[in-house]
């Protein structure tokens, strides 16, 4: 899993992560900008030839001693990485600053402090390249990224968002054209991955690691819950699956077995909701494409539950390329390209950060 690699990478399969999803014939070239939390990304994206160069630092291992996210340090850090990043994906694509048309940064939702580095150096390189910058949602960016892929999925689908924070269904039927459809009422997927890793003894991000455990451990063991499974909409909730999960586990013996047969009937508890929800989002939406994203997405069974049910179901699953369903700054550069085809972006030097965004205003061009 990326996120535990700290050194910055680059891209240079660019044939293959060039979009299928036509923009308008102008040409541009869009620096994307991504520090909502902890990873640094930076990206480069060409609307003819696609994703030309993608950086990214992680600092998981500088939080993993915390057990979490410290905003002051992630700040502080997407400082130190955000000049040496943007010079990687310039310095990788043969690029020079004058190239660039525009530049995409994540406004919101994120750490406030951390959002702020990656809008004010924005804002700061587009003034003096007097080009326009734009404002992305995050979710946006993770909502569109499969269509960076090969292979990438028409309008109208519907995706299912899995993050660390959000956890969503929505219905998309173009950019800046989304609805939702339904979505947790407490804790997201990915923070039920985080919060059960911590009870398991497992480290930060909880998601790969407890997809690891899981892989040892046997079924039947234990029971947990499958939360809202036949609650007749498509609302999800897992914070009662994770205190499930500390009951188990200070039942049980304090072994490895026992945490493995856990992190199994756990992992198996998240699919069975996640693939029954999505599968009841497409019956009631009566489409059938579905979209996979955020890092969740990046999780091995839940990919090979959705792939069997897409198989038989007559129904096609769309991912991102695995490395870009975490955070990235790919993502964010390609929907600033998408954004600035269609006219937006701004030359003005005020900016703003929106730590909490809600759908309502995300649904801006709706
Ligand atoms: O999209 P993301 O990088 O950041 C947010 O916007 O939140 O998602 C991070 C979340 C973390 O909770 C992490 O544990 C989870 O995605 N995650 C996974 C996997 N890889 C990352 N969860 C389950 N299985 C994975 N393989
Ligand atoms: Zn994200």
């Amino acid at each position: 899993m990326r996120a535990l690699d700290t050194r910055a990478r680059a891209v240079h399969t660019r044939a293959a992560l060039k979009t299928q999803n036509p923009l308008p014939n102008k040409e541009m070239l869009i620096l994307g900008i991504e520090t909502s939390c902890d990873e640094t990304g930076l990206a480069l994206y060409h609307s003819d030839d696609g994703l030309l160069a993608h950086e990214l630092h992680s600092q998981v291992a500088m939080h993993e001693a915390y057990g979490g996210v410290v905003p002051e340090l992630a700040s502080r850090d997407h400082i130190r990485r955000i000049l040496p990043l943007t010079r990687a994906v310039l310095a990788r694509s043969g690029r020079v600053p004058a190239d660039l048309d525009a530049i995409a940064y994540t406004e919101g939702p994120g750490l406030a402090g951390a959002l702020l580095v990656g809008a004010a150096f924005a804002k700061g390189l587009a003034l003096a390249l007097g080009i326009p910058s734009i404002g992305i949602h995050h979710l946006e960016g993770h909502l569109l990224s499969p269509l960076l892929a090969h292979g990438a999925p028409q309008f109208p689908f519907v995706a299912l968002l899995v993050s660390g924070g959000h956890t969503q269904l929505m219905r998309v039927d173009g950019v800046g054209r989304y609805a939702l459809l339904g979505e947790t009422l407490d804790d997201a997927a990915g923070e039920a991955f985080d919060k059960s890793a911590k009870l398991l003894g497992l480290g930060y991000p909880g998601g790969p690691a407890v997809s690891r455990l899981a892989e040892r451990g046997r079924a039947g063991r234990f029971s947990l819950p499958r939360p809202m499974l036949h609650s007749g909409n498509l609302d999800f909730s897992f914070s009662g699956l994770k205190t499930a999960v500390l009951i188990a586990v200070r039942a049980a013996p304090q072994d490895e077995s026992a945490r493995a047969d856990i992190a199994r009937e756990f992992q198996a508890a998240m699919v069975e909701v996640l693939v029954a929800k999505s599968l009841a989002a497409l019956e009631a939406t009566g489409l059938q494409r579905l979209v996979v994203a955020g890092g969740v997405g990046a999780n091995r069974q839940l990919r090979e539950a959705l792939d069997a049910k897409a198989a038989r179901g007559g129904f096609g699953v769309y991912y991102p390329e695995p490395e870009l369903c975490t955070d990235n700054g790919a993502m964010i550069a390609y929907a600033g390209a998408l954004r600035f085809a269609r006219g937006e972006g701004a030359t003005t030097s005020s900016f703003s950060v929106r730590p909490r965004w809600e759908l309502a205003e995300f649904e801006r061009s709706a």
